[in-house]
């Protein structure tokens, strides 16, 4: 009876300190090719801190902790969410239209509430987003050997 209720209020903090100010020291930027060219916000340690935060909340429950798409909220609900952890699938899209999908929503992506992001937040997302798929592992047919 009482491991409910401790997760519960562990995830009540979790969502308190993430919703909080962050206040978090910036480390200097990130290295270059984080940053893809139409992305106008350079990322830094604390931007992209933010955006994970962010992902976590706001993003994860559909699009997964990897970006694979693959949640239960996804087939609860029976959406169509792209897995990210293929790098084609976030290739053939701009950073200036992922920004507008994050901003205006689509189908059933849903939109941001208007203003509750800055636009360096979105752009933040948008980064973090893409490496997501850099991060993943090179080919699903791969053997599970750790890149970095
Ligand atoms: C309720 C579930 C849900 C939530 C929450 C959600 N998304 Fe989505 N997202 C989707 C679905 C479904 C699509 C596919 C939309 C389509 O193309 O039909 C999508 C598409 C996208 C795309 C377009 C990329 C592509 O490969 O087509 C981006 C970018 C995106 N989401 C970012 C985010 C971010 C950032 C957040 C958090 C701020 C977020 N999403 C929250 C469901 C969600």
């Amino acid at each position: 009876m009482l491991k409910p209720l401790l997760v519960l209020s562990a995830v009540v903090l979790f969502e308190i300190a993430v919703l909080a100010p962050v206040q978090t020291v910036a480390a200097g930027p990130l290295s270059q090719d984080a940053a893809a060219p139409a992305n106008p916000v350079k990322p830094t340690a604390a931007s992209q801190e933010k955006a994970k935060k962010m992902y976590a909340v706001d993003c994860v429950v559909c699009h997964g902790e990897t970006g694979d798409g693959k949640t239960d909220l996804a087939k609860d609900m029976s959406m169509a969410v792209p897995n990210w952890t293929e790098p084609k699938v976030l290739a053939s899209k701009s950073d200036q239209q992922l920004f507008d999908i994050i901003r205006k929503g689509k189908d059933k992506m849903p939109a941001d509430d208007s203003g509750r992001a800055k636009d360096a937040e979105v752009w933040g997302l948008v980064t973090y987003i893409r490496d997501l798929a850099k991060n993943a592992p090179a080919a699903p047919a791969a053997p599970a050997v750790p890149t970095n």
